[in-house]
């Protein structure tokens, strides 16, 4: 009877199609392009029996959180590919935070969100600290892909608030790998791009919640690229640029905690909200900017208007908050949410591609510097580069972490000093929904000239 059962499963398993796997962007959008089968389990002894189950015919497995991944790169391709969606596993225990305490712990599952987590944990008094992103995105799926907020000064990997990794490895066995930077089964699954097995629940670090501000400023392009971008970004608990090439300025965005009773405002910010109207503003420009440059420096102009002031409403009220600083709880303040009734960017059709790449902090003026020049050579072809993204260019900063494949890892083969941490530089890029939906100026986008450009500082190898 087993073995007939067995018969009958592995028929069951081979006869599902294949169909793509969609990031958060949805149709036309892959993660995996071909996958057989998308598991929803509620438990992580369910994912346990699926790995199992997988491992005994080897067909390749996969977990996905939100999907909130840019590019297809999560599968090998194989279409006997099955999938487990940890969204529904998604359980927060063993809160432990108390009086008095420097710091304490959690246990969440594999699909606990950033929100999920924020919310629960302010309720109790308690947050992440730093070791936050994006918001609507699974803390699993952060440590997997190394995923990073914007700091020189604190440890800003989501990783490095991870004080237990359980692991259903490739076998099925559930493993729990504790936080010990001389072993290296830790460095290998505090950065693992999921290929160790899924995570399943983490123990993480959490601290007494705290208030912080927000500060922004715009300054001339030349204050940053010929600035000390280091002495301007590692004073502060996290800070960022965004840079707007066309108007040739940068956004130089700041945050610290400041003492709970500063101010009663409640700053809640928003990255992401857009009402249709606004996004279909946005996508007309965008689209006509394909064949029409004046519209990107429209948008542009447009974008950097809106971004000038805060980007951030009080809670309790939902007012627009109009002035610098904004003050309020840490996770409200420095990544925030979606306004009541508002969607995403992505909701109403508004969709880019980026590339990252990261250089050590050191290299930061002569990177940006490079990326001056590819844009002016392009202004020499009559071409003229603008943000199409409605933040600007995003330029990141991380303090140097140590594991065996995480993006600020250090003591690296390349012999360069990745200690003081990297640069990120991240350029988003709209792409169109007319004519055969390529970029303006895709030969470029597709950084076939900037890496060209960038190739002499680009050499980190492991
Ligand atoms: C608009 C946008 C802005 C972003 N901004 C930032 C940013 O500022 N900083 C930054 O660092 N990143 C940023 N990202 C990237 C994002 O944080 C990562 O893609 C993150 O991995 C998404 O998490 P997820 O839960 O959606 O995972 P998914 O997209 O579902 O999965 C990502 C990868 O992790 C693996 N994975 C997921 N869950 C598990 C698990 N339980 N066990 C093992 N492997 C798993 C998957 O197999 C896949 O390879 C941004 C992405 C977008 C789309
Ligand atoms: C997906 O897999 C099926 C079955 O193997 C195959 O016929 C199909 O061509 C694949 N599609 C893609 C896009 O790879
Ligand atoms: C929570 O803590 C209890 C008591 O220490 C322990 O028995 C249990 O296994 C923990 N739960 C998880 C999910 O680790
Ligand atoms: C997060 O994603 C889920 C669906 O995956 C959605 O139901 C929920 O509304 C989202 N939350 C926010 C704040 O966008
Ligand atoms: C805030 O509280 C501290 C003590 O906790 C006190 O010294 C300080 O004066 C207070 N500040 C304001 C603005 O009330």
């Amino acid at each position: 009877m087993a073995r007939l059962f067995g018969i009958v499963f592995a028929l069951a398993w081979t006869l599902t199609y294949a169909v793509p796997f969609n990031t958060f962007d949805g149709e036309g959008f892959p993660g995996c392009h071909n996958v057989s089968k998308v598991y929803d389990p509620t438990t992580v002894n369910e994912m346990v029996a699926i790995v199992q189950r997988a491992a005994s015919s080897s067909t390749p497995v996969r977990a996905s959180g939100k999907g909130h991944m840019w590019y297809d790169t999560m599968c090998s391709d194989d279409p006997a590919t099955i999938i487990i969606r940890t969204e529904n596993v998604n359980r927060i225990t063993n809160f432990s935070l108390p009086p008095g305490a420097a710091d304490g712990s959690v246990m969440i599952e594999a699909g606990v969100t950033f929100v999920q987590l924020a919310e629960y944990l302010h309720v109790n008094g308690a947050s992440v600290g730093y070791t936050l992103v994006n918001w609507n995105i699974t803390l699993a799926g952060s440590i997997a892909m190394g995923v990073h907020r914007s700091s020189l000064r604190e440890d800003s990997m989501v990783t490095a608030g991870a004080l237990e990794l359980h692991i259903i490895d490739g076998s099925g066995n559930l493993r729990i790998i504790k936080r010990d930077e001389g072993n290296d089964e830790w460095l290998a699954a505090s950065t693992s791009l999921g290929l160790l097995g899924v995570i399943a629940r983490i123990k993480f670090k959490i601290y007494p919640d705290f208030k912080v501000y927000a500060k922004q400023e715009t300054l001339s392009e030349d204050k940053v690229l010929n600035g000390d971008i280091y002495g301007m970004i590692s004073p502060y608990a996290t800070a960022n640029f965004w840079w707007w090439p066309y108007l040739r300025k940068f956004h130089y965005r700041y945050y610290d905690p400041v003492p709970r009773n500063i101010s009663d405002q409640e700053g809640f910010q928003s990255t992401f909200s857009v009402t249709k109207t606004e996004a279909n503003i946005a996508l007309g420009l965008l689209n006509s900017g394909k064949y029409f440059p004046t519209s990107n420096i429209a948008a542009e102009a447009l974008f950097f208007g809106l971004w000038s002031p805060p980007n951030f409403r009080e809670k309790s009220s939902d007012q627009a908050i109009l002035t610098w600083p904004v003050y309020g709880w840490n996770y409200d303040v420095l990544i925030g949410g979606l306004y009541p009734g508002y969607g995403t960017e992505w909701d109403y059709g508004l969709r880019g591609l980026t590339l990252e790449l990261a250089f050590p902090v050191t290299m930061a003026n002569a990177v940006l510097k490079r990326v001056r020049k590819a844009f002016d050579d392009e202004l020499k072809k009559g071409i003229v580069m603008t943000s199409t993204y409605r933040s600007g260019i995003n330029i990141k900063f991380g303090k140097a972490y140590f594991d065996l494949l995480g993006q600020v890892t250090y003591n690296t083969a390349d012999g360069v000093d990745w200690s003081k941490g990297a640069i990120m530089f991240d350029f988003p890029s709209f792409k169109t929904t007319v004519g055969d939906g390529l970029r303006f100026n895709e030969p470029f986008c597709r950084l076939l000239s900037l890496l060209t450009a960038l190739s002499p500082f680009i050499f980190r190898t492991r």
